[in-house]
């Protein structure tokens, strides 16, 4: 199980890479779009989140408090919902963007720093 859960960190990781890198890079053009990248992304980090959090480490090391888990299952929906619904408007007002952003960037923190 323990190859199993690496594998899924690892998933974890890229799709935090395509979300955060994809919006900052978007955000860097000056265009507010949603592009494929934190799109996916965002789909990508509910999945490999939620499988993530099922209890696979068998005892004993790490294991992340439920209230955690449900933090971060609530940032994570906001941020789908937040690049679901506008995904294929052209382009969409910049604080929303920047909120896209500061969620993803929040989630990671409590990924790290809430142990
Ligand atoms: C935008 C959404 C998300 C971001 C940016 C994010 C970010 C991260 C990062 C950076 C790590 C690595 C932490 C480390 O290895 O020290 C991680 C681990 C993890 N994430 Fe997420 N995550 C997101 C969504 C979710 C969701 C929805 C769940 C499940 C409810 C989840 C569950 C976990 C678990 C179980 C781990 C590994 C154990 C831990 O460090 O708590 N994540 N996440």
């Amino acid at each position: 199980m323990e190859a199993l859960r690496l594998i899924l960190l690892f998933i974890h990781l890229v799709g935090f890479a395509l979300l955060l890198g994809g919006a900052i890079a978007q955000f860097l053009t000056g265009k507010f779009r949603i592009n494929p990248a934190v799109l996916w992304g965002s789909v990508i980090q509910l999945l490999s989140g939620l499988a993530l959090a099922a209890p696979l480490r068998g005892g004993g090391d790490y294991e992340p408090s439920p209230i955690k888990l449900g933090v971060k299952l609530l940032l994570a929906i906001l941020i789908f919902i937040m690049v679901f619904i506008p995904r294929k408007r052209e382009a969409v007002n910049k604080g929303h963007f920047i909120g896209i952003i500061v969620l993803t960037l929040a989630n990671a923190a409590v990924a790290v720093f809430w142990r």
